[in-house]
């Protein structure tokens, strides 16, 4: 299975990057992906009333469909985030729309939600969810829809019982108008009508945690307006954050001017000091989950300081392959027990080192 496992990986480097990305969740959902267990006490944690045997997530995107969540949690991730999911399948932008930038170890993508719609989604995680771990549904809008607000109630519905947590994406650059969801006004209609929503659908049962996912590119203003509003609707955490339309000025890649979000190596730096607003802002008063360029136990243990709860990441995947979740799980494990944590609960919004 090893060797297996490298020549698949090797193979799927030389393929264009969307063709490699559906050669690997084939390869993947055909059981070549690796096993590995990530298991330290010292990376147990809860989030948002979720147990987690580690506190390492697959983000958004790299399984849009729910094809492959299983696979992904025997790799070594600690939870996994399936989706963007749209009510209805849509094809997203015409390709190319998904570019390396090896010498940034960074990705541009403006797929544009493409996938296989909601009905698609239920069946595939009732089908193959073996309660393996903890599995969300990341919750998008259709580009032609005229009330977005409502494709995340539907969303809600349609996955009400089969996913663990819910995240409702309000950041994604590649559907135009979409991130103005994320303004005043907008926001607090659509949290207000989520809330209502969690309420008809939970009755006196439990409700799992609903997410927010949020854009990097935001001024202190509106990270505190945010978190205010979050707070008052009772939303369960934000994720903090998705791709940046920003261009720092030192990529050296060749397609470093295609249009769409940038991620990897180039957002951590910008992500983590939007997550630590965050942090600030909320006085920890809400979870708060840390994404972008995401590469190592480092930059894990980072973001975690910062005042990340959990994190997740996707394009370092692309450079590395999914045994990295178990790498940077060992090597996160000996970071906090080398700095004398005994849980990584208790290294989340310390000062970084
Ligand atoms: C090809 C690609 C597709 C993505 N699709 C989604 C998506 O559908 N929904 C979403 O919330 N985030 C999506 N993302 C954003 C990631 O979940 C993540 O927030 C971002 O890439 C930063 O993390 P990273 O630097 O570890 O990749 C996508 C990212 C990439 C690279």
């Amino acid at each position: 299975m090893g060797i297996l496992h490298k020549l698949a990986t090797g193979l799927i480097k030389t393929l264009p990057p969307e063709a490699a990305h559906n050669a690997a969740l084939r390869a993947l959902s055909l059981g070549l992906g690796p096993k590995h267990s990530c298991d330290h006490n010292v990376l147990k944690t809860e989030l948002a009333g979720l147990s987690l045997p580690n506190p390492i997530g697959l983000a958004a995107g790299f399984d849009k469909d729910a094809q492959v969540p299983d696979a992904m949690l025997a790799a070594g991730f600690g939870f996994v985030e399936c989706g963007s999911v749209t009510p209805l399948p849509q094809a997203g932008n015409p390709k190319p729309r998904l570019f390396r930038l090896p010498e940034d170890q960074a990705v541009i993508n403006r797929m544009g939600f493409n996938n296989k719609g909601l009905d698609n989604f239920a069946k595939n995680l009732k089908s193959q969810k073996s309660k393996s771990g903890i599995v969300g549904a990341n919750l998008g809008a259709n580009k032609d829809s005229t009330d977005r607000a409502a494709d995340y109630m539907t969303g809600l519905a349609a996955v009400w019982g089969l996913a663990d947590y819910f995240t409702i994406n309000v950041s994604s650059p590649n559907t135009p108008g979409l991130r103005d969801l994320q303004g005043g006004e907008a926001l607090e209609d659509l949290l207000g009508r989520i809330s209502e929503a969690r309420q008809n659908l939970t009755g006196d049962q439990p409700s799992p945690p609903i997410f927010l996912k949020v854009a990097p590119d935001l001024d202190f203003a509106q990270i505190e307006r945010i978190t205010e509003q979050a707070r008052t609707y009772g939303m369960s955490g934000i994720i903090i954050s998705n791709t940046t339309i920003a261009r720092p000025a030192h990529l050296k890649s060749a397609h470093k001017t295609e249009t769409g979000g940038l991620s990897g190596q180039p957002l951590m730096r910008p992500s983590t000091r939007i997550l630590a607003e965050f942090y600030a802002a909320s006085a920890g008063h809400i979870p708060l989950i840390g994404v972008g360029g995401i590469a190592s136990g480092r930059d894990a243990y980072v973001k975690i300081r910062a005042g990340a709860s959990a994190v997740q990441l996707y394009s370092a995947l692309v450079y590395k392959g999914p045994s990295l979740a178990a790498e940077i799980c060992d090597d996160l494990a000996a970071r906090l027990k080398a700095d004398g944590f005994t849980n990584v609960s208790e290294a989340v919004g310390t000062v970084e080192p």
